[in-house]
């Protein structure tokens, strides 16, 4: 029989009552709720707890490094490349990883993305390669190896084996109110890129309406913790703090964005999608100790395309196979003319999300072929009649409610009126 060390509703109470934690608490807190022990009562009013009266420094690290040692680790130092990875808060219309990861391995840095799928309004990188025939997200951790020693860039399923304590926990904020505190947010993203082994990982961390934060103050407390945790933990960390109040790039789905990713690896797209993942890719080759890598020339000679190909046959799938198309599309039109003046993201990523492309529950599928196709972004003029997006489902019957989710989510203004999006894409760096 396991002898306790402490008792949950101490613990609890300590943390309601705006004391700290120590180490050892925090250790036989997170071990004894994934043994099951501590009961998910107990740790949801913890979580709320902590949401309300916060924690210390040390607080998120031991937390952090508790959850890593609840599970396995993965090391990638056998490798004979440099790792680095990247990490994106969420966000509507966000595919870098498709782009970037393929971009940096082109300069002979290996990218061990162990990513997850859509769940609500943001999309799931997973989803988004799914939709790819043939392509597959389990592959063994050796032959991840494989591929990142041949090729240089893995996408695949995080295993439930790598941070579980996180799993378990997330899911239980997710049911309770609790997901927006910065020390559980930190610390769960935290945790799984720590396990995941990666010697150096850039945050795209986001703000704005169709971010998880919307507050930019916020998403720089939360970018600053971040980064503090890599940095303690042995990973070189940095982050980017990044504008969300307008969907990235002009698709929305997952098929569609696939579509768009690889138009910006033909040295094309929208050029939102190429700023970030250019300035993302210069972060991580900066940290794998090539800050003057010449990360345009790649996309636009084809060695980002080269990459991307060769990473998606690893993972079984035919690159140049025809993507799923939609069986029904629904245009909408401008009705005058003048400036789009507003475009706001998190209505977009619910009509999307409506049409099909996101799913409710963790697991319900999503239809690949679904989603949204913006054809003017804010600042562009446009004419009475000219087409502003198009709706793409299986289901017709989608389109009315993908619609009440835009009424009053875009508006076109007069010239000179001023635009609605939130300011600058890359507001500021964080990190050393
Ligand atoms: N993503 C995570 O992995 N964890 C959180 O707590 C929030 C976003």
């Amino acid at each position: 029989m396991v002898i306790e060390q402490f008792d949950a509703v101490d613990l609890i109470r300590t943390k309601r009552d705006k004391g700290v934690l120590g180490t050892d608490q925090i250790n036989w807190l997170v071990d004894a709720y994934t043994r099951g022990y501590v009961a998910d009562e107990q740790m949801a009013a913890m979580a709320m707890a902590i949401l309300l009266n916060g924690m210390e420094r040390q607080e998120i690290k031991d937390l952090t490094l508790a959850m890593i040692a609840s599970g396995e680790t993965m090391n990638f130092s056998g490798l004979s490349k440099k790792t680095t990875d990247k990490h994106s808060t969420g966000g509507v219309g966000d595919k870098i990883t498709l782009p970037l990861a393929p971009l940096v391995a082109s300069f002979g840095v290996a990218v061990p993305q162990l990513s997850g799928r859509g769940l609500g309004h943001t999309g799931g990188t997973l989803d988004k390669l799914e939709s790819i025939p043939g392509w597959q997200a389990n592959i063994s951790p050796s032959r991840m190896t494989e591929i990142l020693e041949e090729v240089g860039a893995v996408v695949c399923a995080a295993g439930a084996g790598l941070a579980p304590a996180d799993g378990k926990l997330y899911a239980l904020r997710d049911i309770t109110g609790t997901v927006e505190a910065i020390p559980l947010i930190a610390s769960s993203i935290m945790s799984k890129k720590i396990a995941e082994g990666t010697a150096a990982l850039v945050l795209d961390v986001k703000f704005g309406s169709g971010a998880f934060l919307k507050d930019i103050e916020l998403s720089r407390e939360l970018a600053r913790t971040m980064v503090a945790l890599g940095e303690d933990a042995g990973v070189a960390t940095s982050a980017l703090i990044t504008n969300m109040n307008v969907p990235l790039g002009l698709a929305i789905g997952n098929a569609n964005e696939v579509r768009e990713s690889v138009e910006v690896l033909a040295g094309g797209g929208p050029s939102d999608i190429i700023a970030l993942t250019v300035a993302l890719a210069r972060e991580m080759l900066a940290h794998a100790g090539l800050p003057d890598a010449d990360v345009e020339a790649a996309l636009s000679d084809g060695r980002a395309m080269d990459t991307w190909n060769a990473m998606i046959r690893a993972q079984g799938g035919d690159p140049d196979a025809p993507l799923p198309v939609a069986r029904e599309t629904h245009v909408v039109t401008a009705t005058r003319s003048g400036v789009l003046v507003e475009q706001q993201a998190l209505p977009f990523g619910i009509a999307a999300w409506r049409l099909g492309a996101g799913r409710a529950r963790a697991e319900d599928p999503v239809q690949h072929a679904a989603g949204v196709d913006l054809h003017a972004k804010p600042g562009d003029t446009v004419t009475a009649g000219q087409p502003l997006f198009t709706l793409s489902a299986d289901e017709p019957a989608r389109f009315a409610r993908a619609l009440e989710a835009l009424d009053g989510a875009y508006r076109i203004g007069d010239v000179g009126e001023p635009i609605l999006d939130g300011g600058p894409l890359i507001v500021e760096r964080i990190g050393k």
